[in-house]
C-alpha cells in the first residue's frame, strides 16, 4: 500500500481522511493542515497554488507516495499546478464528486455549493459539463465559519443554509436532482442540508466519492496491517487536536507543528 499524503487548508480535509479510513484502514496516512494560512476559500489562484505546492512538497519529503488534495478550493484552483510540481500521483476532490453526481442524476442537472473561490473557478461546472451535466453553483461563504464554530445543528446555520439553498434552487437550480457538497466542511452539516434541500434532491459528498476513487486506484495493494496516521499543522497543535477530532470523528494523537515558510 502506498503511503497516502492528504492535504488541506486546515481541519476540513479530515472529513476526506475519515472516508479514506473507512475504505482503506490499512494505509499509512500523512495529513497536512495548513492552519496558519487558512482559509483558502477567499484567496486567489496564485496564492492557493503557492501554498498548496509548498505543503505537498513537504508531504512528499515525508514519504507520501500518493497525494489526495482534500481541499476543494485547492483542487479547483490549483490541481494542474500541484500535479506539475509533484513526482507522485495526485487525486483531487472535484472530479470524483462530479462523476458521482453524473451517475446519480436523472434530470441531467446538478446544484453545487462551495466556497467563494471554488465557485468563481467554475471547476465543478466544467467537470460536470464533461459528464453531460448542467450545473448551477452557489458560494456559501458563511457555512465554513459556522461549522468551525461547532454550530452543526444550530438554528442560525439552518437559516443561513436555507437562504443559500432556496436562492440557488429558485435561480437556475430548478430541475436539479443532485446537490454536490463541494467543500470539506459540509459533510458535518449533511443532516441539516438534507432537511433544507428539496426532498427529491440526492446529496453527493465529494469526500466520500474521492475516498472510493482512491480505494479503486490502490485496490490491488490490499494489506492486513493496521495503518498509521501522522498529522502536521502549520498553527496551534492544541487547536488542531480540538477542532480536528470533530472533523475526523475520533481523537487525534500524532500532531507536529511545522514552519512551512522556513
Ligand atoms: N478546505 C476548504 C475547501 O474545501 C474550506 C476551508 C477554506 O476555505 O480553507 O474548499
Amino acid at each position: 500500500m502506498p503511503t497516502i499524503g492528504v492535504f488541506d487548508s486546515g481541519f476540513g480535509g479530515l472529513t476526506v481522511l475519515r472516508e479514506l479510513l473507512k475504505v482503506l484502514p490499512g494505509v499509512d496516512y500523512l495529513y497536512f493542515g495548513d492552519t496558519a494560512r487558512l482559509p483558502y476559500g477567499s484567496k486567489s489562484a496564485h496564492t492557493v497554488a503557492k501554498y498548496a505546492i509548498s505543503s505537498t512538497h513537504f508531504l512528499e519529503q515525508q514519504g507520501a507516495e500518493m497525494l489526495v488534495i482534500a481541499c476543494n478550493t485547492a483542487t479547483a484552483l490549483a490541481l494542474d499546478d500541484i500535479r506539475a510540481a509533484s513526482s507522485v500521483p495526485v487525486i483531487g476532490v472535484v472530479e470524483p464528486g462530479a462523476k458521482r453526481a453524473a451517475e446519480l442524476s436523472k434530470t441531467g442537472k446538478a446544484a453545487v455549493i462551495a466556497t467563494e473561490a471554488t465557485i468563481a473557478s467554475h471547476a465543478y461546472q466544467k467537470a460536470l459539463a464533461q459528464h453531460g451535466i448542467q450545473a448551477t453553483e452557489k458560494a456559501c461563504p458563511l457555512l465554513v465559519p459556522l461549522v468551525e464554530e461547532g454550530w452543526v445543528e444550530h438554528p442560525v446555520t439552518e437559516q443561513v443554509a436555507h437562504i443559500y439553498i432556496d436562492e440557488m434552487f429558485r435561480n437556475g437550480g430548478q430541475g436539479a436532482d443532485v446537490l454536490v457538497l463541494g467543500c470539506t466542511h459540509y459533510p458535518l452539516i449533511r443532516p441539516l442540508l438534507r432537511r433544507v434541500a428539496p426532498p427529491q434532491v440526492q446529496i453527493v459528498d465529494s469526500a466520500e466519492s474521492t475516498a472510493n476513487q482512491v480505494a479503486q486506484q490502490v485496490k490491488n495493494c490490499a494489506t492486513a496491517k493496521t495503518g498509521t496516521l501522522r498529522c502536521y499543522a502549520t498553527d496551534s497543535v492544541e487547536k488542531f487536536r480540538r477542532l480536528g477530532s470533530r472533523f475526523l470523528g475520533r481523537e487525534i494523537e500524532n500532531i507536529e507543528l511545522i514552519d512551512i515558510e522556513k
